[in-house]
């Protein structure tokens, strides 16, 4: 077994190809991120047929560069890491399948990861790239147990995740029943007439706007509704069962979605682009500004307020209930001002720790896959031959 302690990471799971060079875990060599935001957003969301045709074309480029960004070569790795899951099937397929090749043509070990132990391995990468680069385990950290919030577009999770011997495990605590937080932004936004994705265009609008001007209320979530209800709607709601988890901490944002287009109908508010998307959305917040009604800013306002409020009381509720010290914020939607703000606000006022990726770690990318493989790689958890895509896959317990 090599001694580089360098992993290559692959991650195509969504609309994103990646690749990054990270060493032990703690030091990023290289981290490349093609977009295909571009591509999708004349479609207002992902289709995941032009994704995988997108990660074909990008994946030989996209590896190569992360390779020469890094100075190395094939030869001076240790492990190929490569997201298995959850995602869109044919995307993952390309990662998974170059993956396979790369590491069977040079004789090394392939590890499968799971997306949501990379966005929270953004964080703990995010936070040894500030401590100098050069911790290699949870132990000689002295890692703690932490509440991760995991929110994208695909995922709004809770977990609890503990450093043991070398790797990391993983509880779920709470999860959305249905739509992702950051499938509510898009889908806002989309209703309102902006492009694709939907969350940085709230999130530069919302203060520009009233908070309070809409009161949208989170109701209680009652579990037994839901497991007596139909089979879940959403790829996200399917990624885990309920049954055991406190409905204190799931949450639901079909509903907010709702409120927000009836609200849109009943005060007759105009969007930023008339429906349907013949019309250009705004390109820039100055064009956003100039086309939005000051009524439509408090309700973007208003809408972010009350997403961020829910997400955060449910984490701060989780953390104190499982007595974790320490919160991590990942995944697409933890790029927001506003979250971070509040978050930070209100941990200093319970004395407690919350971490969040960079903005560039916060969005789909491959270092975070690099940096979940190196425990994997010390404790010998590699991939067998037959890996393939798991659209579902699920995190811990
Ligand atoms: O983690 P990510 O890149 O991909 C998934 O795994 O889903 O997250 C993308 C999601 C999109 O829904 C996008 O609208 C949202 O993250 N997002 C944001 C912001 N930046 C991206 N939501 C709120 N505020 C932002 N600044
Ligand atoms: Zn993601």
């Amino acid at each position: 077994m090599g001694s580089s302690g360098l992993i290559l990471g692959i991650e195509s799971s969504c609309d994103e190809t990646a690749a990054a060079v990270v060493e032990r875990g703690a030091r990023t060599l290289s981290s490349v991120v093609a977009s295909q935001i571009k591509l999708h957003a004349r479609y207002g969301g992902v289709v995941p047929e032009l994704a995988s045709r997108e990660h074909l074309r990008a994946i030989v480029p996209v590896v190569r560069t992360a390779l020469d960004q890094a100075g190395i070569t094939l030869a001076d790795l240790d492990a190929i890491a490569v997201t298995s899951g959850p995602g869109l099937a044919g995307a993952l397929l390309v990662g998974i399948t170059y993956a396979k090749a790369l590491a069977f043509a040079q004789g090394l070990p392939l590890i499968a990861i799971n997306h949501l132990e990379g966005h929270i391995h953004a964080v703990l990468l995010h936070e040894k790239s500030l401590a100098g680069g050069n911790v290699t385990t949870p132990e000689e950290q002295e890692e703690e147990q932490a509440l991760a919030l995991v929110v994208s577009g695909g995922h709004t999770h809770l977990y609890l995740a503990r450093p043991v011997h070398n790797a990391w495990s993983y509880s779920l605590v709470g999860r959305t029943l249905d739509d992702a937080a950051g499938e509510a932004y898009d889908k806002v936004a989309k209703l309102l007439g902006f492009g694709y994705p939907g969350g940085p265009w709230i999130d530069a609008l919302a203060r520009f706007g009233d908070a309070h001007a809409v009161p949208f209320a989170f109701a209680q979530i009652k579990t037994k509704v839901h497991l007596l209800g139909k089979a879940p709607r959403t790829k996200a709601a399917r990624t885990a069962p309920i049954a055991d988890l406190d409905p204190h901490f799931l949450f639901s944002f079909s509903g907010i979605k709702t409120a927000v287009l009836r609200y849109v109908e009943l005060q007759g508010l105009r969007p930023a682009a008339p429906l349907p998307l013949t019309a250009k959305p705004p390109q820039n917040k100055q064009e956003a500004l100039a086309l939005c009604p000051q009524q439509t800013l408090d309700l973007i306002a208003s809408f972010q307020h009350a997403v961020v409020g829910d997400l955060m009381k449910k984490t701060f509720a989780a953390a104190e209930s499982l007595g974790a010290r320490r919160i991590l914020v990942t995944g697409g939607v933890a790029a927001n001002r506003e979250l971070r703000a509040r978050f930070t606000a209100e941990a200093q006022l319970r004395r407690l720790l919350v971490a969040f990726p960079t903005l560039a770690l916060s969005t789909d990318n491959a270092a975070m896959i690099a940096a979940a493989a190196w425990p994997h790689y010390q404790s010998g958890e590699f991939a067998a031959s037959d890996l393939s895509a798991n659209p579902s896959l699920a995190l811990g317990r």
